[in-house]
């Protein structure tokens, strides 16, 4: 093994000189330590840099055999700071080499930083339109948000602000190994002055995604006003200059930050004569799980401006329909009946006293379960009041209930013994049969029940809270039965760990690839892993499909990564009749920490069912299923091992699916060390999660609740790790 140096902050100076020696002891060191790979939780599937923080993919591009992936990248601590460009190519789209960093963080004699590397993207400049190549030679270019912390003036003369974003560029003639940064950076000084003046929110102006349209025969670039939820459209011929076209949003999720942009052009079920573009946008907080998400929308780009669809366009004011309570009148008017500690408790003008933060409520009063302790004299309001507040019996008469919900998450969940649920419940005969649950958000966002099976039956909504806990409240309002489910947003996941997403350039045959960073802002910085943090997802291949009338955006993991499969561990074509607790697959002894489970879940009666994944025996498990009461399919994070570093990890994450006309739900999941991908269908619905496990959590079995079930076609296989290739040793 040879021996490299670590680099410690000294190390790293300005100039362009030390940059290259840095580098290129940077890349010694990474892929000597690349040999192990083998710590706890270290994913053997998905890239993660050998040693030391990383967040989203950057500069993703295709050339020459070589899918580049950059990534935020601290080169000097395991938590974000010192942001640079990290590097690694893939040739086969599953294996990784780590190269030398491509920018790293400048800095001044105090060792602060002077100019931080953010997000951006990449492309091959084939005709050479830059000048900063050849036409044998074209130049690779590279544009990210140039991060100024301090206020400073350029080598070229550019007075720069303290916190300013600014937009540069950066080119290699090396396949991208080394990069030389552009004498005039920045060539977008700040956001646009003119039709509207944006130049005041110069610190909030990042994220760039350039691409080359052969359509409009021009570079075009998108970025995002990030507390403005704006996405700005740029046109260039040349990569250095650049024009302002036009701005979209804000538009269906827009709470938090918009960060990170994508935009491009797809087929419609394959038919290269029906083309939509697909506008990305990121979100933090605000995503469907709490925190970080990713959402799209459908619609169409003329080369200067960006088009939602109408279908795509979505607004939070409540649907047409009958109104079951929006909780305007007073206790005695509507007349639910509250038990424990909420009589005459419930009702808020969104926050509770002592609470904050309650918010995109419709009207001026809500269900708030987080309320003043009875009997106590405190001025605040608390988690641990519990109990029940029931509506009167009314007929469903619509296909849906949609309503508002916030809160925690806490799920509905008859097995457990003592309840610890924050649930809003509709009963039917005092049964169950639709549940849902916060998203530990006071951030309040629509949910929608398929009631259809029950037109023509009494029913009655039931809030329960019995969590006495963190988030340990429920938030309720505007309960309305509709002819549609209320939708606010296309998820591009609905689990807690896809951020950033975002597709490679320049990939052959118009195929759209793209990789997310998996994790969330919320606990990113406190997961237990060391000595990195961060993983990029296994590559995803895009396409449109029109799905139950609705034009989706799908992923499936890219074809490649079959290659994977090293031994089948279980294979079973017929159904398997699911009653309660299943020990088939544990009376076989089948075992895994890493692997991938493909089957068909016919839930028949049963209200819930799926895979008990990575247990111990001893109470540690993850549930990926389906849950029959909810219409969802979801991961239950609740005890899958270490969570003891968020007070918002350990919850479950769901995704409003539709069943297959016979009944039925396709599900591809993909188990890592430390992660759950869940493709369900076509992959229009799609759920990561990171889990963290102790490593001898390997049992795995199938369960139903509340009714049988099957199972059929069930094929389990053994992955491959990514890291015993030779290329890394
Ligand atoms: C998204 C993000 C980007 C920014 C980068 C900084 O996760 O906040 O907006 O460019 O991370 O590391």
């Amino acid at each position: 093994m040879s021996y490299c140096r670590l680099l410690t902050k000294k190390h790293i100076k300005t100039s362009l000189i030390t940059f290259a020696v840095i580098s290129a002891i940077n890349g010694c060191y990474v892929k000597t330590v690349q040999s192990h790979y083998q710590e706890n939780y270290r994913p053997q599937l998905q890239f993660s840099p050998a040693k030391y923080w990383m967040n989203d993919p950057n500069g993703l591009v295709f050339y020459n055999g070589e899918y580049h992936m950059f990534y935020q990248y601290n080169p000097n601590g395991n938590s974000w700071g010192d942001m640079s460009w990290g590097h690694a190519v893939s040739h086969d789209k599953i294996h990784w080499e780590t190269l030398p960093i491509a920018l790293t963080v400048k800095k001044d004699e105090e060792d602060e930083a002077t100019e931080m590397f953010f997000s951006g993207s990449a492309v091959v400049d084939a005709r050479n339109t830059s000048g900063f190549g050849t036409k044998d030679n074209p130049p690779m270019v590279a544009m990210y948000t140039s991060n100024y912390p301090q206020a400073i003036t350029l080598y070229n003369g550019k007075k720069i602000l303290a916190g300013m974003q600014a937009q540069s560029i950066a080119y290699s003639l090396d396949k991208g190994r080394t990069w030389i940064q552009y004498a005039n950076n920045p060539v977008i000084e700040k956001p646009p002055a003119f039709p509207i003046n944006y130049e005041s929110e110069y610190k909030n102006f990042r994220d760039p995604k350039m691409f080359w349209s052969g359509k409009y025969n021009k570079w075009i670039m998108v970025a995002v006003l990030a507390k403005q939820h704006k996405a700005l459209f740029y046109e260039s011929h040349d990569l250095v200059n650049w024009h302002f076209m036009s701005e979209f949003g804000p538009m269906n999720a827009a709470n938090g930050l918009w960060e990170c942009p994508d935009l491009f052009e797809l087929p419609i079920d394959g038919h290269l004569a029906h083309k939509k573009w697909v506008l990305i946008i990121n979100i933090n907080p605000g995503g469907p799980a709490g925190g970080s998400g990713s959402q799209y929308f459908i619609g169409d780009f003329d080369g200067t401006r960006f088009v939602a669809d109408k279908e795509s366009q979505y607004d939070n004011t409540p649907p047409f329909g009958n109104l079951i309570e929006n909780f305007e009148g007073s206790y005695d008017s509507i007349a639910w009946t509250a038990t424990g500690d909420f009589p005459g408790q419930y009702l808020a003008y969104g926050n509770q006293t002592g609470q904050q933060g309650v918010k995109n409520y419709q009207g001026n009063k809500i269900l708030n379960t987080y309320t003043a302790v009875p009997g106590s004299d405190s001025a605040n309001g608390s988690d641990t009041p519990t109990g029940t507040i029931t509506s009167p019996s009314f007929t469903i008469q619509k296909k849906y209930i949609d309503f508002m919900i916030g809160g925690g998450n806490h799920a509905h969940n008859p097995a457990q013994s003592v309840s610890t649920e924050t649930s809003i419940n509709l009963l039917i005969h005092n049964k169950v049969v639709r549940s849902s649950t916060g998203t530990n958000t006071e951030t309040m966002s629509w949910r929608s029940w398929n009631v259809a099976a029950f037109l023509g039956k009494r029913a009655q909504i039931q809030v329960i809270d019995q969590n006495t806990g963190s988030w340990g409240h429920i938030l309720l309002d505007h309960i309305i039965q509709s002819d549609a489910p209320k939708i606010t947003a296309n998820w591009s996941d609905f689990g807690s760990d896809f951020y950033a997403a975002s597709s490679w350039n320049n990939v052959p045959n118009d195929k759209r690839l793209w990789v997310g960073w998996m994790s969330n802002w919320s606990y990113a910085g406190n997961i237990p892993t060391s000595p990195w943090r961060g993983t990029q997802t296994f590559i995803r291949e895009l396409e449109l499909q029109k799905i139950n009338g609705r034009i989706r955006l799908t992923q499936v993991p890219v074809h490649a990564f079959n290659q994977l499969r090293r031994q089948m561990l279980f294979h079973h074509q017929r159904a398997i009749m699911i009653n309660s607790d299943d020990t088939l697959l544990s009376n076989h002894q089948i075992k895994a920490k890493v692997f991938e489970i493909q089957a068909t879940l016919n839930p028949a009666g049963a209200d819930n069912i799926g895979f008990k994944i990575r247990t111990n025996g001893q109470g540690q498990i993850t549930r990926v299923g389906y849950d029959a009461l909810a219409g969802t399919v979801y991961i239950d994070r609740t005890h899958s091992g270490d969570s003891s570093f968020s007070t918002t990890f350990a919850t479950r994450h769901n995704a409003p699916v539709t069943l297959e006309k016979d009944g039925k739900l396709n599900l591809r999941i993909i188990v890592d060390t430390s992660s759950v991908s869940v493709f369900a269908d076509k992959g229009e619905v799609v759920l990561t999660d990171q889990i963290f496990p102790d490593p001898s959590s390997t049992g795995m079995d199938m369960f139903s609740e509340g009714g049988s079930a099957s199972i059929e076609g069930l094929t389990i296989w053994k992955l491959n790790s990514i890291w015993t290739k030779k290329s890394n040793p």
